[in-house]
């Protein structure tokens, strides 16, 4: 594959955006192929090379590249109103609405522009609400780049910043914790429940690795928040409108939070992020509570149109049940090939989100494996193999995963994740032919 133009745009790139991009992850070894314009479930590059993609923006892109033609021409119409007011406008508090009817935690919402505001602004609300300093997070759970949650540590104790330029003092308010390991939380809490303003954790670990919970851990981050007078925040950035649909995971696993952060999907493939969750709690947020939070673009019509008018069309189409059972046909394709030809590797994700994950050892027996991604089935023979925490997937073959198997599939055309940690998602524009492809590519790169 030629990508001499790619090549040459990296080149220029060095020399003036920090790594040649504006996000770390995009910037893939030896170099990134760079998009020129997307094609339904595809993207082209600047060498003209197409790609069945699989990043998705990394999340946002549910219905594709191509935006069905209502979404489209709302796009449009909004944007030749002019592109914002600094005034409220009615759009907002339709989407607002449309989030508040669909997910169980949210009764009132606050738009901002990326899912890092959202966690921060959650963050500093269960704070101001619960006049408590400190919080615990999941070890390997990612926040977005926020001083509270961009830590290193051992499990339960006060940890260390895990960037440059955050002061320790921050971090030593956070606390991670190993997800689904409830004695680890119930110790954290036993030595500073009364000090933690909240427990921030993704229903499921979407950035490393995806790891779905054991059964039971959610409720137990629920009655342990209750029992402390902590609040739950989960972070549904990735999940939310991904997975469980319109109800988001948290209607998935029935497990109701205090509060919500949400950015991807609710913004349409426009910069997005949001906190939700019950009215008592969101009014600590200025102007009616104390809890300083603002943005000059927060509730930005374009975006608000843009995630209204996805959301709506999600609701009055097949979209969810055409990207689940996609979603469904790749995890149960990879299980048959993983059985084959790495019997040891594990297969991942839930709804339209799958991943194959790089572990070094699995059971003798393969009769009876969850059949289509990972689900902590306590009977399959792969449980005690399957990753449960971060930790886990650490311990995976990342290396090979990204150096070796990554490029392979490009080279066959097909776009992943940068990583072995990043989870991939099916959109509407996908088909059952794109499926059967990315199944054959992953027989020839594994
Ligand atoms: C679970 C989760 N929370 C927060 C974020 C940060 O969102 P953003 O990149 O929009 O700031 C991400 C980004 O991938 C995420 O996956």
């Amino acid at each position: 594959m030629n990508r001499e133009r790619s090549r040459n745009l990296y080149d220029r790139a060095l020399s003036v955006l920090p790594g040649g991009v504006n996000s770390p992850v995009r910037a893939v070894r030896p170099y990134p192929f760079f998009v020129k314009r997307g094609d339904g479930a595809h993207v082209i590059d600047a060498d003209g090379n197409r790609y069945l993609d699989y990043a998705m923006g990394y999340g946002p892109l549910l219905l594709g590249h191509d935006l069905p033609q209502p979404v489209q021409s709302a796009i449009q119409s909004r944007l030749s109103d002019g592109p914002m007011y600094g005034a409220p406008t009615e759009v907002e508090v339709e989407l607002a609405e449309f989030v508040a009817r669909h997910v169980p935690s949210v009764e009132m919402v606050r738009f901002v522009n990326s899912g890092t505001e959202a966690t921060v602004s959650a963050v500093r609300l269960a704070r101001g609400y619960t006049d408590r300093d400190k919080i615990v997070v999941m070890q390997g759970g990612y926040h977005g780049a926020q001083e509270s949650t961009l830590v290193q540590g051992e499990s339960g104790r006060p940890a260390e910043p895990s960037s440059g330029g955050i002061p320790a003092a921050f971090a030593r308010e956070t606390i991670p914790v190993p997800f689904n390991d409830e004695e680890a939380l119930r110790d954290a809490f036993e030595e500073h429940g009364e000090d933690v303003a909240c427990v921030l954790a993704e229903p499921i670990l979407g950035n490393h690795g995806v790891v779905h919970p054991v059964e039971g851990y959610l409720e137990t981050l629920r009655e342990v928040t209750d029992e402390h007078g902590s609040l739950l925040v989960f972070d549904e950035v990735i999940t939310g409108f991904r997975v469980g649909g319109l109800q988001c995971a948290q209607g998935k696993f029935g497990v109701t939070p205090d509060l919500t952060t949400f950015g991807k999907i609710v913004g349409g493939g426009f910069p997005i992020g949001a906190v939700g969750g019950r009215a008592e709690i969101v009014e600590q947020f200025a102007p009616t509570g104390p809890v300083f939070q603002a943005g000059t673009f927060s509730g930005h019509p374009v975006t608000m149109t843009a995630g209204l008018e996805t959301l709506r069309f999600a609701a009055e189409n097949d979209v969810y049940d055409h990207v689940d059972d996609l979603g469904e046909r790749l995890r149960r394709g990879l299980t048959d090939i993983v059985a084959d030809r790495a019997p040891e590797y594990t297969v991942a994700g839930t709804d339209s989100i799958f991943k194959v994950i790089f572990t070094r050892e699995g059971p003798s027996d393969r009769e009876g494996h969850c059949e289509a991604g990972c689900t902590q089935d306590a009977n399959c023979p792969r449980f005690d193999y399957c990753p449960k925490s971060g930790a886990d997937v650490d311990r995976a073959e990342t290396e090979r995963w990204e150096r070796l198997f990554r490029p392979a599939m490009l080279d066959q055309g097909v776009f992943l994740t940068a990583n072995q940690f990043e989870a991939q998602f099916v959109s509407y524009a996908h088909t059952e032919e794109d499926v059967e492809a990315t199944l054959e590519a992953y027989k020839e790169a594994l």
